[in-house]
């Protein structure tokens, strides 16, 4: 019988990443394990309630026999309360067959990367970035081209850049605002110069906007909303972020016509269908009271100023005041140490976990990034123990 240790896995596995909140979440929990206190700010998911209407939507469903397989591309219930929701805060008319409903905002990504990308292809990406928008581009074979943000334009990049990063093999163009890592937010005039660039281009633009409901500075608009553009677009959002719904796993986006069917494909090829309670669980949470939603957002705001104020109070750290979603991500490239030494010693000395700059590319390897989805206690805690390490690095 041939030894397990000799079973080969396949060869495209050396192409897929992984997000380094969770490898980060597991040694911290083995600290914990260990007695030690672990002060959380690597994960990026809010720390408040699933709403208890919400909740209560989804154990009525169950009650209700919604316990079975249903559409793949989603409930018509919650295609349409999507469809209004988008087309009510984007300005645009998204119509319902237009909406395909998944679980959670992941596979929007994954799967629309396989469905436009053959090998050879180009996909244009924040650096940084959220992860999985690199692994999902070399898993499939095609390249990954990032564009840089800009730090001294709280990240945002320059459009000449982007223009010249362009090719006839470029296939998509994914932006993401409220963004992930920096907080970022696309400003209105670069994101009509885009839509210009791109209206010119053959590639698909996928708009990752699963941030828009927390913003604190200046305004959201999405490139959807410009002419010509919904019609290239996956408008790419979810539950997750804005109803603190991270576990229930559902998503939801307005895609292109000719991509339906294929995404839809998938969806039938992988997971079936998301919960039919998630889904009217979704639909409560779109349709009913926005209260909670407001609640969490001033919340984070007063978190976003403590954080930052006290960032800025440590002498090597500068940071700048991110406009949405709830991180952080300072410089730390005047330290004596390196960002990801930091962040190890950070986790493994002071009890702080949070992420290196360096998992969301190169461009972010002189920083931190910190998840402030946590009471503002244990951010004062957290910011304590940070500037006791780094002055202690200061006098060594
Ligand atoms: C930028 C970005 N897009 C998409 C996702 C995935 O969200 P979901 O939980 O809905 O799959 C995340 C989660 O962290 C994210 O940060």
């Amino acid at each position: 019988m041939t030894e397990v240790a000799a079973l080969r896995l396949a060869a495209s596995l050396n192409r897929l990443g992984t997000e380094s909140a969770f490898s980060v979440l597991a040694r911290a929990r083995e600290l914990e394990r260990e007695g030690r206190d672990v002060i959380h700010l690597e994960i990026g998911e809010p720390d408040f309630d699933t709403p208890a209407h919400v909740c209560e939507a989804a154990y009525a469903a169950m009650r209700a026999g919604h316990t079975h397989y249903c559409p793949a591309a989603g409930m018509p219930e919650l295609r349409e309360a999507a469809a209004a929701y988008l087309s009510s805060s984007r300005g645009i008319d998204v119509r319902s067959e237009q909406v395909l409903i998944a679980n959670g905002a992941k596979p929007f990504l994954f799967f629309t990367i396989l469905a436009v990308c053959d090998p050879g292809d180009e996909v244009v990406y924040p650096d940084p970035g959220f992860p999985i928008y690199e692994s999902a581009i070399s898993w499939a074979g095609a390249v990954p081209v990032p564009l840089a943000l800009h730090e001294e334009k709280d990240f945002v990049f320059d459009v000449g850049e982007l223009e010249a990063r362009l090719s006839p093999r470029t296939k998509l163009v994914i932006l993401n605002a409220p963004h992930n890592p920096t907080g970022g937010l696309i400003d209105a005039s670069t994101l009509d110069e885009t839509a210009l660039l791109l209206q010119e281009s053959d590639a698909w633009v996928l708009s990752d906007e699963v941030y828009w409901r927390l913003v604190y500075d200046g305004e959201f608009t999405s490139i959807a909303s410009r002419q010509g553009m919904l019609e290239r677009t996956i408008l790419l959002d979810g539950l997750s972020k804005a109803y603190a719904m991270t576990g229930w796993r559902c998503g939801f986006a307005a895609v292109p016509e000719p991509l339906s069917d294929p995404l839809v494909r998938f969806f039938v090829n992988s997971t079936s269908c998301v919960p039919p309670f998630v889904q009217l669980a979704g639909v409560a949470a779109l349709n009913g009271p926005q209260d909670p939603v407001e609640a969490m957002l001033d919340e984070f705001r007063s978190r976003r100023r403590l954080v930052i104020d006290r960032l800025n109070d440590i002498p090597g750290i500068s940071c700048r005041r991110p406009a949405g979603a709830f991180y952080a991500f300072p410089n730390v490239g005047s330290l004596p140490v390196c960002a990801d030494e930091l962040a190890s010693r950070l986790l493994e000395e002071a009890g702080v976990a949070l992420l290196a700059g360096s998992a969301f590319g190169q461009i972010g390897r002189d920083h931190l990034r910190i998840s402030y989805a946590n009471s503002q206690t244990n951010l004062e805690r957290a910011l304590d123990r940070i500037t006791g390490l780094i002055d202690g690095l200061a006098q060594s």
